[in-house]
Order: C-alpha cells, then sequence, then structure tokens
C-alpha cells in the first residue's frame, strides 16, 4: 500500500500575541518540536486513527460517516478530513497513525502541528495539489470547527510555511510574509513552561475575539472605514468606546491597537539587531496581556517577574493564547544555566510545581519525512 511520513512542527511567537484574528502582524517561526503522522493508503473505505502516545485508536466507517468524536485527539485529524470530504474525493480510506513531541497545553501549538501534519501529509499522499496557503486555512477551519477554538491563521501559518533559521513576519490582513533570519548574537531563547493550562482558555479565547468585533463595531459608528482593529487607532476608540461602560471591550481593543504598532516597531528593532529595544517591547507586550487583554495568569506573571530585573534578560513575556503555558525569554548565552537554575528555584519555591524549560531551535514547516 502506498504511505507517506511526514511532520509539521509546533510554533515560538516573537511578538504579535493576539494580533492574527484582528488583522495585525505576527512574528512567529517553527521550533524543533513536531507532530509525525504516517498515512497509508487503505483498499477499503474504512479511516483507522491511531494516537501512538496515547495508545488509542479509533476507527471510522466509511468517508461517508465523519463526525464529532469523544476523543479529543481524534477530532483534530477529523475536523481536517472533513476539510478534505468539502473540496476533493478519496479514491480509498486510510490509515493514520500520529505522534507528537509537542508538548500539549505549553502554547506551543500542538493542535495546529497535528492538524498541519495531516493536512499536509493526505494532501501530498492522494496528489491533491491543494496550494499550502489553502491547506493552511483547512487545518485552522479544523480547529474552529472540531475544537471549538475561533482561532486567529498564526499557528496553522507557522506550522506551514516555518523556514530553518528564520522567523516570518506575517501580515494577517493580505497574507503576505516575509522571512528573515533570526540573528541573536550571544543570545538564546529558553521557553519557561508554567505546567498549567486553565479549563477556560478556550472559550476566554473565544471571548475577547468577540469583544474585539465589539470594539470595531462601536469604532465604526463614527469611523465606518475600519474593518478591523488594524485599520483603528487609539483616538478612534477614545473618541467611540467609553472606559467606563464598555470596560472590557475598551482595554482589549487598547491593547491590540498598542500591540499591531508595537509588532512592526519590534520587526525593525530585530532586523537592525536592536536587541535591547526588542526586548523592552516584549516586557511592553506581557504587561498589556497581562493588564488589559487580561489572560494572563499569576504563574505566567510570576514568570516575567523573576526575570524582570535580570541585566542577562533582555525580553520576557507569556507566549501564545494565555491562561497557562510558556513564557519566551531571550537570555544571554553565557548566563543561560545560571538564568535557568535560578527561575526553577524560585518558581517551585513560590508555586509549588515544578518548572521545565525548552531551548527552541528554529526548523522547516510541514515536509515529508519519507
Ligand atoms: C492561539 C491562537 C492563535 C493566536 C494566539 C495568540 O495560539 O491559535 O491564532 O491568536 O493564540 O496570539
Amino acid at each position: 500500500m502506498q504511505s507517506i511520513i511526514v511532520k509539521a512542527p509546533g510554533r515560538i511567537n516573537l511578538i504579535g500575541e493576539h494580533t492574527d484574528y484582528n488583522n495585525g502582524f505576527v512574528l512567529p517561526a517553527a521550533i524543533q518540536m513536531a507532530a509525525t503522522a504516517t498515512i497509508t493508503k487503505r483498499a477499503d473505505d474504512q479511516i483507522h486513527l491511531e494516537a501512538i502516545d496515547l495508545n488509542e485508536t479509533f476507527i471510522i466507517d466509511s468517508l461517508a460517516s465523519l463526525s464529532i468524536s469523544e476523543k479529543q485527539w481524534a477530532n483534530y485529524m477529523i475536523g481536517v478530513i472533513v476539510q478534505f470530504v468539502k473540496k476533493q474525493k478519496f479514491p480509498t480510506g486510510f490509515n493514520i497513525s500520529l505522534s507528537s513531541n509537542v508538548p500539549i497545553g505549553a502554547g506551543l501549538s500542538s493542535s495546529a502541528a497535528i492538524e498541519c501534519a495531516i493536512a499536509f501529509g493526505l494532501n501530498e499522499l492522494f496528489a491533491f495539489n491543494i496550494d499550502k496557503m489553502d491547506l493552511t486555512f483547512m487545518a485552522q477551519k479544523a480547529e474552529h470547527d472540531f475544537a471549538g477554538v475561533q482561532c486567529g491563521i498564526m499557528d496553522q501559518f507557522a506550522s506551514m510555511f516555518g523556514k530553518k533559521d528564520q522567523v516570518v513576519l506575517l501580515d494577517c490582513a493580505t497574507m503576505e510574509f516575509q522571512y528573515f533570519p533570526l540573528e541573536l548574537t550571544g543570545y538564546q531563547i529558553v521557553l519557561f513552561d508554567t505546567g498549567v493550562k486553565h479549563a477556560l482558555a478556550s472559550s476566554e479565547y473565544n471571548t475577547r475575539r468577540s469583544d474585539c468585533e465589539m470594539g470595531v463595531k462601536l469604532i465604526q459608528t463614527k469611523h465606518p472605514q475600519v474593518q478591523s482593529l488594524r485599520d483603528a487607532n487609539l483616538q478612534m476608540l477614545h473618541d467611540t468606546v467609553s472606559e467606563l461602560t464598555h470596560n472590557n471591550i475598551y482595554r482589549c481593543c487598547k491593547y491590540v491597537i498598542e500591540e499591531i504598532e508595537r509588532t512592526q516597531a519590534a520587526t525593525a528593532n530585530l532586523k537592525s539587531n536592536d536587541l535591547k529595544s526588542f526586548g523592552q517591547k516584549m516586557f511592553l507586550t506581557h504587561e498589556g496581556l497581562s493588564k488589559l487583554y487580561d489572560v494572563s495568569c499569576p504563574e505566567l506573571d510570576l514568570l516575567v517577574d523573576l526575570v524582570k530585573d535580570n541585566e542577562n534578560v533582555i525580553g520576557a513575556r507569556m507566549m501564545g493564547g494565555g491562561f497557562g503555558g510558556c513564557t519566551i525569554n531571550i537570555v544571554k548565552a553565557t548566563h543561560r544555566e545560571t538564568i535557568i537554575q535560578q527561575v526553577e528555584n524560585r518558581y517551585q519555591i513560590n508555586t509549588g510545581k515544578p518548572l521545565i524549560h525548552y531551548l527552541v531551535s528554529i526548523q522547516n514547516g510541514a515536509e515529508c519525512v519519507a
């Protein structure tokens, strides 16, 4: 039987958080941790899914009987298969065996890695010739419809389009993107994982998204040309959204408008190797996510506080959707081990929980392995 092995990675994001679904900019990169899928054609019409890491399987009788499953891991795959069925006819069924070393709930896009591996792999194996951008949107739709998270496009984009040693600046309004090498001369990226994932994360994510949309509607009452927060500025926000009566919406929009602007300025800092200014903006992003956008949590705030006054950490912030997961830190390479040790000790003392850290290397997006 014809078979293929593909992998699709998780991602980091240097700056530009909660901006993707507001038509702003993001600056992600794909990392070495990835989901790997072996996909094999079958002689019949069945679909056999296997989660190697969980030692579980799930069988779907035919391509005509695809629906949401009680097994969450299977939904990430079924969600993608459904997107294909809308566009293409599978000539046969198939087996998918999946395993992943992207930590779950760490804010490294473990779900996008699975969705992209499946989307990329099925497209290759059945030679459907769907272009990578469409595959990216299909993977995102799977997350919307089968995981219930109204996510933006950043995670699936990074997992699909990542490039070794490069970060990618994506304009989420036009989907134009630009790669550039990440040169952190003398510095390195360290991720600290809180080890917590709050249950509210998905519903709160969807609430933030709709608060932003409400904000746009309010701004449109005086500025009808504004289609998204990308087109808005703080003056327009002050003109139309009352801090008193619409406090949540006001704060969300303020953060997003500032973050879209900050991401562009930070990218210029990074390109001109002004790491110090870049790092300062990471701290500002954290403050905005914590105090205005309200998606941080005590553990994430603690991790940022622990490095804030350390002269060998030039920037740190929570990363991804929030409510747990990782912080991303830019640390002086020569002091890396000492910093990790200090932060791990303090975190353990303060929270009673162990702290895990990850060193990242930047790798290619979805690709065939065999
Ligand atoms: C999650 C979503 C992304 C993005 C980030 C926040 O990772 O999947 O689309 O919105 O949160 O920047």
